[in-house]
């Protein structure tokens, strides 16, 4: 017979038990990462020189008070495997090996992140993950790795979901906390399956520096970022604090003008996207700089309700996205996606929003007055009585806040 007694020790022995079963390491994105990552700006020329070099600047120029947190390195840092299987650097290009590079980086006060894929080998074809993810999850608590952005090349018939669980399970079983960036391009539908795998996960294909066109690879497109921006429809259910969506990392100062790269910051600070600076931080314009340090921006993106933001409306190539904010405040972005400036005017007295998947309200038409804050030009425009009629360049963003 079973007693009383003999239960509630089954449940104390079942209560020791649970926190040894894999999972994904919790609580280590709260808010969307924001960090740099080495590919968009320097694809396989990285060295350790360079990542030490990028650290540096990220702390001088203002990034890491901004947020600013993971340095990652992408693809190439490694060229094979020993005799016990054991992943290598390349030495010519990392003489103090990674251990050294990631004591550097934390000695600065930021965290260090790697780069590895699911397949034989990775995208660029250096040795990849595949049969040896125990393995390569303990050299990386060991070398002090925070961060594991894992790709998906090369990986014939693996099952995906299979796939990453069973890194997510070796990271766990290492030991050490690192975040989990899921790297598969949206191809089977990661945001059904992720938020118990990892931190977050790639919605597309690769970003390239682009505001408005597609790049035919041969076997792949790269895209710019309308096209990612449009691929998003439909997937802000699936995001929230400690999973979320990516829709790629940033091409701010790679290359954009001023106005597209304050317009794709603004929406992947909208979209409530990782932040993953992809330009070299050694050498930033000083606009490049601005857009990337708007704390006013960040604070959207780093919002603690972790809501991502919806299109609203959208006519004649002017669209506006709205976004839920703590303590009931609202960002509202007018994004002109179109090639000439375009007059924009809003009558807050006549405009009533309902969220419909939070359900949350945002109704300027009745008693409710908010202060609206011009978030890029970092002035007050006012109160919603009034109403808004401005010009927005072409391929620009107008970025408000409304608190009160
Ligand atoms: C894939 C990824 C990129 C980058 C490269 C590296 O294309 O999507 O972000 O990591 O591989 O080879």
């Amino acid at each position: 017979m079973i007693t009383v007694k003999r239960i509630s020790w089954i449940t104390v022995f079942l209560f020791i038990l649970l926190p040894m079963q894999a999972q994904k390491f919790q609580g280590l994105a709260k808010t969307p990462p924001m960090g740099w990552n080495s590919w968009n700006k320097f694809a396989c020329d990285v060295s350790e020189a360079k990542i030490r070099e990028v650290a540096d600047a990220m702390v001088v120029s203002g990034m890491k008070n901004a947020g600013y947190q993971y340095i990652v390195i992408d693809d190439c840092w490694q060229v094979s495997r020993d005799t016990l299987g054991f992943i290598v650097a390349d030495p010519q290009r990392f003489p103090s090996g990674i251990k050294a590079l990631a004591d550097y980086i934390h000695s600065k006060g930021l965290k260090f992140g790697i780069y590895s894929c699911a397949g034989d080998k990775t995208c660029a074809g250096r040795p990849a993950g595949r049969g040896h993810e125990y393995q390569d999850a303990l050299m990386y608590a060991k070398w002090g790795v925070d961060y594991l952005k894992y790709d998906w090349c090369n990986t014939d018939k693996l099952n995906t979901e299979g796939a990453y669980i069973t890194m997510r399970d070796a990271l766990y079983s290492a030991g050490r906390p690192i975040v989990f960036s899921l790297c598969e391009w949206g191809n089977n539908k990661p945001w059904l399956w992720a938020s118990a795998v990892g931190q977050l996960w790639r919605t597309t294909g690769d970003i390239f520096n682009c505001f408005d066109c597609e790049k035919n690879n041969g076997t792949w497109f790269a895209h710019g970022v309308l096209q990612i921006l449009d691929m998003q429809e439909g997937l802000r259910k699936y995001a929230g604090s400690d999973h979320w969506n990516d829709p790629d990392m940033l091409e701010v100062g790679n290359g954009m003008v001023v106005n597209e790269d304050r317009a794709h910051f603004t929406l992947w600070c909208m979209l409530a996207a990782p932040l993953i600076a992809g330009n070299d931080l050694r050498n930033m314009s000083p606009e490049t700089k601005t857009i990337l340090t708007n704390e006013e921006v960040i604070a959207i993106n780093q919002d603690s309700l972790g809501i991502q933001g919806f299109k609203y409306a959208s006519k004649d190539s002017v669209e506006t996205w709205l976004k839920p904010l703590s303590k009931g405040q609202w960002a509202v972005c007018v994004l002109n996606r179109g090639k000439v400036s375009k007059n924009f005017s809003l009558d807050w007295k006549i405009f009533s929003v309902t969220d419909s998947l939070t359900r949350r309200v945002l109704n300027t038409a009745g008693k409710e007055v908010f202060k609206v804050r011009d978030i890029w030009q970092h002035k007050e425009l006012g109160e919603t009585r009034k109403s808004l009629n401005t010009e927005i360049p072409a391929h620009d963003v107008l970025c408000l806040k409304l608190y009160k």
